[in-house]
């Protein structure tokens, strides 16, 4: 396998994207400083829009979802929409409003589990937090993001001496008494809670009592890595589905003048359903194709010409095949890693995808030099699912879903492969300017 520096160098790119961005709050600050980087401007829901012809521009919502557009160079009624949409959450472990408590001369924090995640892979890693702060300010609040770097919590597994069947049972955890993370020893002068606080509001610069709410996520410190025998893997946490947003960004991104508008849709809570105001569920996309076509001045009749011409890609990661675990899959559907995109076909809509739409994503594919696979899931197992079918019955636009082939999915440690960044790159410029 030869792997170009160019592809060694996009797979590196991923890499420190993610490191960058251990909270959804924290990628969609990594996704506006690298659009902001190419010239792209802020559009607030809030107030009226002015739209310039070849402008750029991005509008958040809800602090964990972004949207993203470049207007095409030709009308939008006569080519639609080339989006890509992808989420910017991952599975794992959340604190708890009330989450500081102290017992045994230790102080733990509660969490909630946010999402699928695989608990086991909690257990014995070098556990931090990152997420948002609300601040009181003279005027009312302000929302401040924040990152420890050092690793601050920990899940230690129980020793096998009293836990003699682990390799035979599997890790069982209790999700209410055996999930929360060990954070200090007990002080005598603070309570649990004021202790917790102290330690918030120091890294912030401010009082604790001007503290008024977090979201905070549990991630792992450990930064990306290569792997393998030519490292031509690669491993961290949330390739699910930071990999996408990365490969949507960075095509969009590469393409100066695009005939046709462009649109990357990143949505926080793809995980928990996507019913959310900033979720696939709820508006937000169809309140920006809807803005952007009275920006415009289209009317109604140029609205839904534009709509049967676009073309979604709902980009999330694909399950490749593990050899240890044969039977957990489709024996005529093996994917495989750097082995390019994935194609995602369920008939009951558990994906989008349909024969038109897969077509086309072939002929993309074929048009870049890229190749491709297709994954449908044991007919025994249930499916899981994502934003494709969503966006695609919100916007009625012709949608595929599609992923780059990973292993260990909702692990807090991942993996794919080094190739398969750039391919799904390559791709998703063809789309851009198809
Ligand atoms: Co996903």
């Amino acid at each position: 396998m030869n792997i170009s520096p160019e592809a060694r160098a996009q797979a590196q790119d991923l890499l420190s994207f993610i490191d960058a961005s251990p909270s959804p709050w924290h990628a969609v600050h990594s996704i506006e400083q690298r659009l902001q980087a190419k010239g792209f401007t802020q559009l607030q829901e809030a107030q009226r829009w002015k739209l310039e012809a070849g402008g750029r521009y991005y509008v958040v919502r809800g602090g964990a979802s972004i949207i993203a557009f470049k207007l095409g160079q030709q009308s939008l009624s006569d080519t639609g929409f080339r989006m890509i949409g992808a989420h910017t959450d991952s599975p794992g472990l959340r604190l708890k409003t009330h989450a500081a408590h102290a017992s045994n001369g230790l102080v733990r924090l509660g969490v909630e589990i946010y999402g699928g995640p695989i608990l086991a892979t909690f257990t014995d890693r070098d556990l931090s937090l990152a997420g948002r702060v609300n601040v009181r300010t003279t005027n009312g609040f302000e929302t401040r993001l924040l990152k420890f770097d050092q690793p601050l919590l920990r899940l230690p597994n129980l020793a096998i001496h009293m836990n003699r069947d682990v390799n035979e049972q599997g890790l069982k955890l209790n999700k209410q008494t055996e999930l929360p993370l060990l954070f200090s020893l007990s002080n005598e002068k603070l309570g649990a809670h004021e202790q917790f606080f102290e330690l918030l509001a120091s890294k912030l610069g401010v009082s604790a009592k001007d503290i008024l709410t977090y979201e905070l996520n549990v991630f792992d410190t450990q930064p990306g890595a290569f792997w393998g025998a030519k490292q031509e893997f690669i491993a961290n946490s949330q390739l699910d589905n930071l990999a996408s947003c990365h490969a949507a960004l960075t095509a969009m991104l590469a393409i100066d003048k695009p005939a046709a508008t462009t649109l990357c849709a990143f949505f926080d809570h793809e995980e928990v359903g996507s019913e959310s105001a900033a979720g696939a569920g709820g508006s937000f996309a169809a309140d920006v194709i809807d803005r952007i076509s009275l920006c415009l001045d289209m009317d109604e009749e140029a609205q839904h010409c534009a709509a049967a011409k676009s073309f979604f890609i709902s980009a999330d990661m694909a399950h490749a095949f593990q050899p240890n675990f044969p039977n957990a899959y489709e024996p005529n559907h093996h994917v495989l890693v750097n082995a390019g995109p994935v194609i995602k076909t369920n008939s009951n809509q558990r994906y989008s995808t349909d024969a038109d739409t897969a077509a086309r994503f072939i002929s993309l594919c074929e048009s870049a030099g890229v190749p491709f696979q297709h994954y449908t899931h044991r007919t025994d197992l249930g499916c899981g699912s994502t934003i494709g079918p969503i966006i695609a019955s919100r916007l009625g636009v012709a949608s595929v879903d599609v992923g780059s082939p990973m292993w260990a999915m909702h692990s807090l440690r991942e993996s794919a492969g080094v190739l398969d960044v750039g391919y799904m790159i390559a791709v998703m410029k063809a789309a851009f300017t198809s």
